[in-house]
């Protein structure tokens, strides 16, 4: 039995309208119908474009959203049918990390009782002191020196935030990490050492990992399996090299031939496959095969009429297209899209799947309530994310960021400063970044307030 297992998955979102009452009118279909299986010690990789239900999925494991259908279990244990207290319990082999590393860590807090909240929570340690030499330990291991400790989110670099969200995953010794675009947000030389410490960590400490991510780069460097998502389903699962050899769904094919080929030869015979469409609403997604509406080896009834199943094809590969073995043969016909030379002048290449295809999911995507919603505010804390409010009001109302910096950067606001911040992390040698490339803390009122602690009060 696998370390973690989805069967059947849902999570359909109520659409509420109405005055007085509210009346569910449809619902969004954000996850539907996800079967998958992790490996201990393996990294799963997760990539689709936006709004296709990557992070509900994510979430949903963690029963930080309500699955509709289906069952998550781990090491044996079904989550999706946990009484909430037993829930709790387990939610400590499972943590996040996000995509925003300021916005998930409460900026009132200092680091070590950002790190201890967790530990507080799920009894680990006997007492502070205990949890304290804990947390120096795993600091260590991330790559941050332990005067961290003292010091407050505000005061680290973008790459450096992201450590000690990871940090916070790790003191409480969990089983599964799934890490939400956990480089997204950060300069593209501190991405690296990040990815390059989440496999270092994996090594050493026999983790397991879910990833999220939009870049396929991203994802191809650190995991062992991929599963592509569309409109809240699986289109495709493989074994990472055989999905970058031979993509089988039209929908990773059009997403892999986006990604630019470092050999200029191949690059140059590279042909680039166009979708034409736009995204469906998950909200009213297409009969049939969801893709239908896009892709461009569609037959008419089949394809509109009959959801394809996620099948092995062979060698563990798992394509969810009635075509699949065809459109490898050669033997299918194009119906819709184009194909062009990737070199073509116009074709606007970009690995990500969001620019493989026209604008994303209906803007309801990026909801501003989704926004914000309970992620960060669990991201702030264990106990936020557990509904403990005495700890989250604790934290709220923690110390205030003490030290004004000694010598003040740049003056800039603080969004400014973040970007100067990773970019002086890229200019460092490979390693981790030191401590002293710390920048100074900006004048306590000059910190954003995360929402974290907003929602902590
Ligand atoms: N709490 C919610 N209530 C209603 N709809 C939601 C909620 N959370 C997510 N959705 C919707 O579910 C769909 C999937 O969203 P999700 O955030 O999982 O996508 P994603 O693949 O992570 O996208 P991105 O790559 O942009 O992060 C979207 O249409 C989104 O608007
Ligand atoms: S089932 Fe039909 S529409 Fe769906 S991916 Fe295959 S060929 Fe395209
Ligand atoms: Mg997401």
């Amino acid at each position: 039995m696998s370390l973690l297992e989805l069967d059947g998955v849902k999570v359909h979102f109520p659409i509420k309208k109405g005055i007085f009452v509210d009346r569910t009118v449809g619902h969004v279909y954000a996850v539907d119908g996800v079967s998958l299986k992790v490996e201990a010690g393996e990294t799963y990789g997760l990539v689709g474009e936006s709004g296709c239900g990557k992070t509900t999925l994510g979430r949903s494991v963690l029963r930080l959203v309500d699955i509709t259908e289906g069952s998550v279990v781990l090491d044996g244990t079904d989550l999706a049918k946990l009484p909430g207290e037993e829930m709790r319990r387990f939610r400590r082999r499972l943590q996040m990390v996000f995509q925003d590393p300021l916005g998930s860590l409460n900026p009132r807090q200092n680091i070590e009782s950002i790190l201890s909240e967790g530990m507080v929570a799920h009894g680990i340690g006997k007492d502070q002191e205990e949890r304290r030499e804990k947390i120096k330990s795993i600091l260590e291991k991330v790559g941050l020196p332990s005067n961290a400790l003292a010091r407050y989110p505000h005061e680290f670099s973008g790459g450096q935030r992201q450590r000690i969200g990871i940090a916070r995953a790790l003191v409480l010794e969990p089983d599964v990490i799934i890490c939400d675009e956990p480089v997204s947000a950060l300069d593209v030389s501190v991405q690296a050492q990040v990815i390059n410490l989440l496999d270092e960590l994996q090594e050493e400490l026999g983790l397991t990992y879910v990833v999220i991510a939009h870049d396929l780069a991203v994802v191809r460097h650190i995991s062992d399996t991929i599963g592509v998502m569309y409109l809240g389903s699986l289109v495709e699962e493989a074994q990472s090299d055989a999905l970058y050899a031979e993509p089988k769904h039209p929908y990773t094919k059009a997403l892999m031939s986006a990604v630019p080929v470092p050999d200029p030869e191949v690059e140059d015979k590279r042909e680039r496959i166009l979708l034409t469409g736009d995204l469906p609403s998950p909200a009213n997604p297409p009969a049939g095969c969801r893709f239908h509406t896009r892709c461009p080896w569609a037959q008419a009834e089949r394809c509109a009429t009959e959801r394809p199943e996620l099948r092995d094809v062979g060698g563990g590969h798992r394509v969810a297209c009635h075509f699949a073995d065809e459109i490898a043969a050669g033997t299918l016909k194009r119906t819709a899209g184009e194909v062009v030379s990737a070199t073509r002048e116009g074709v606007d290449d970009n690995p990500t799947p969001d620019d493989s295809a026209t604008p994303a999911v209906p803007q309801q995507a990026a909801s501003p309530e989704r926004e914000t919603t309970p992620e960060q505010a669990e991201a702030g804390s264990e106990a936020q994310a557990e509904g403990k409010p005495e700890v989250a009001e604790a934290a709220a109302e923690g110390p205030e960021p003490a030290a004004e910096p000694a010598e003040p950067a740049e003056k800039s606001d603080s969004d400014g400063k973040a970007e100067k911040t990773e970019k002086a992390d890229g200019a460092e040698a490979d390693g981790a970044e030191k401590s002293d490339d710390a920048e100074p803390a900006p004048k306590a009122d000059d910190a954003k307030p995360a929402e974290s602690a907003e929602k902590a009060g």
